[in-house]
């Protein structure tokens, strides 16, 4: 098996999508391992789940810096001095600037609860109930300067019921995410995706299956 790629995940709070991911690199024959978790919120409850995961931590305040240039410098430097092939924001809240967006280029994923580009942004489950879709989601994307764009991994879709509210539409879309994520970081570290332009091409066997799962459908 060729080396599996070297993944640094970036929180800011609860962390379920770091966990999904942790979860799956368990496996031997998946092709990345999380080398490293960085939040820039001390108070993060996944920097103690990845701890107690045996994975290295580090928090990196924000607040703590006058400038963001100056976070990112020091975020950069860590993922390097960790030699970080992937980064996958989970739950990052924070935006990054064009300096740090280049940098890790096409190597940056970020999860988003919307079937993007619809509702990018937040209050996203809100905003989908107020829509009146009867579908919603989410999707996995490699990261560019404006927020929640670049080009689309994978996509998971899930019903809207009646009676949702925004905290019943998001646990639903949440379980999804736990099986996007895994799957699209395979995608991605496998080099089944690769990203052309603005757009991911998957290899053939994919683009028959996969871009699109829905774990209600099985
Ligand atoms: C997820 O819904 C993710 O899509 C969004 O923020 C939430 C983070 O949850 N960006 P968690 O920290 O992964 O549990």
């Amino acid at each position: 098996m060729t080396a599996r790629k070297r993944v640094g995940i970036l929180i800011s709070g609860r962390g379920s999508n770091m966990s999904a991911l942790i979860d799956a690199c368990k496996d031997p024959s998946y092709p990345a391992e999380i080398v490293i978790v960085i939040s820039n919120r001390p108070d993060a409850p996944g920097l103690q789940t990845a701890a107690k995961e045996g994975i290295a931590t580090v928090t990196m305040d924000h607040k703590a810096y006058s400038t963001r240039e100056a976070f990112e410098k020091d975020l950069d430097g860590a993922l390097r001095a960790a030699k970080v092939d992937l980064v996958c924001s989970a739950g990052f809240m924070r935006l990054l600037t064009e300096g740090f967006v280049d940098a890790w280029r096409n190597r940056q994923l970020n999860i988003h609860p919307s079937l993007l580009p619809a509702f990018k942004g937040l209050d996203t489950h809100k905003r989908a109930l107020d829509a009146g879709v009867k579908l919603s989601g989410c999707t996995v994307h490699f990261v560019r300067t404006e927020m929640d764009t670049g080009p689309i991994v994978a996509q998971a879709a899930v019903p809207v019921l009646v009676d949702d509210t925004p905290d019943t539409l998001a646990a639903r879309v949440l379980a999804a995410e736990h099986k996007l994520y895994p799957y699209a970081l395979e995608l991605v570290a496998s080099g089944k995706a690769r990203v052309d332009g603005e757009r991911v091409n998957l290899a053939e066997k994919q683009a028959v299956h996969g871009a699109y799962i829905s774990p209600y459908l099985g």
